[in-house]
């Protein structure tokens, strides 16, 4: 059984038939979280809200720093949902960390003049894999394309990742800034793959990529705690449910939760502990308890007219872990 890459941009079409030629696989998953991105560079003023409530997290978390030296954000991307000049005014330096170089330019660029010196640059994978032996056998088992050798690779893939070096970023921070990225972690790549899947393909993939997607979770918790300073903060925000109705057609969250509006904090409390077939895959970690959470914020991201996330933030400062 063959399986084949579909172009993020939503076409439905494979690489070849959407953008006229085939990605390596090598490559392809950059393409495909840049594609993303440039589908969603003139969000700005559309995620205004979503970029409040961030904006919210911050402000609650410089109640809690010592300093404000330096600040990253991780994922950063298009910025659409980042106070950048706000970060600016607040931090003697900003470091914005993506593995999208294009949509990081595209974010500078919407700075003023006087703010740029601030900012800087990186150009990273957040999981590390890129780095590994393992990611090598990945790309050899996508370009043969049979699900079985992408299948051994996957469970390659499973045993090994927590042995995997985290990636270089060489500083400490006195915020970490992460919005809506966990999630983005593994499985869009993935699941650009899966619909073009014979079904039995598509079952026996789906666990074990769940089960990677949660991996990498817990290791970027592990990143998210060595990054901070030990009397600095992170704010994590993350995408725990979506609401989509696209084509007509209620995702299972929509079938139970038909209007997102009505949702308050402990609706979504009761779903987090009684629904977790409902909460987004890779949107949250056990590693959580690695931090103390003074602050809880929720609130709906409108992403288009039929789709939504419920997203639920957090301030939080590392616990002094035992060695
Ligand atoms: C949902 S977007 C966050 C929204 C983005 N801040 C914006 O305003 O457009 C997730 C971001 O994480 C980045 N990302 C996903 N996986 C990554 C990885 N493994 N390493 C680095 N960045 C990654 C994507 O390129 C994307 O910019």
């Amino acid at each position: 059984m063959k399986i084949s890459f579909l172009c993020p941009c939503l076409s439905r079409k494979t690489y070849l038939d959407c953008c006229g030629r085939e990605i390596d696989p090598e490559y392809s998953y950059v393409h495909y979280l840049s594609l993303i991105n440039q589908n969603t560079a003139g969000c700005y003023d559309a995620w205004s809200h979503h970029r409040e409530a961030v904006k919210k997290l911050i402000s609650e978390s410089l109640h809690y720093l010592k300093k404000r030296d330096r600040c990253i954000v991780l994922g950063a991307g298009n910025c659409n949902d980042i106070p950048l000049e706000y970060l600016g005014e607040n931090f003697q330096q900003v470091h914005l960390a993506d593995i999208d170089r294009q949509s990081l330019l595209r974010a500078l660029s919407r700075l003023p003049d006087n703010m740029n010196k601030k900012f800087q640059t990186l150009y990273i994978d957040l999981t590390g894999l890129n780095e590994t032996e393992i990611f090598k056998d990945f790309v050899e088992a996508s370009r043969q394309r049979y699900y079985k050798r992408f299948l051994s690779s996957l469970r390659k893939l499973r045993a090994n990742l927590l042995d995997f070096p985290f990636p270089k970023i060489g500083q400490n921070y006195d915020l970490v800034v992460s919005v809506c990225v966990t999630t983005q972690l593994f499985s869009p790549f993935i699941f650009s793959i899966l619909p073009h899947s014979p079904k039995m393909a598509l079952n026996k993939m789906t666990t074990i990529i769940r089960e990677i997607s949660n991996l990498l979770v817990d290791r970027y918790f592990v990143l998210l705690h060595d990054l901070t300073f030990p009397d600095g903060c992170v704010v994590l925000a993350s995408d725990i449910f979506e609401w989509n109705t696209e084509g007509n057609k209620a995702n299972e969250f929509a079938k139970v939760i038909r209007n997102p509006y009505n949702l308050n904090s402990d609706m979504i409390n009761n779903l987090l502990n009684f629904k977790q077939h409902l909460v987004t895959m890779g949107s949250l970690s056990v590693n959580l308890k690695m931090f103390e959470c003074p602050y809880i914020l929720d609130w709906l991201w409108e992403f288009k007219k039929d789709k939504m996330y419920i997203v639920r933030g957090f301030v939080l400062y590392p616990k002094r872990l035992a060695c």
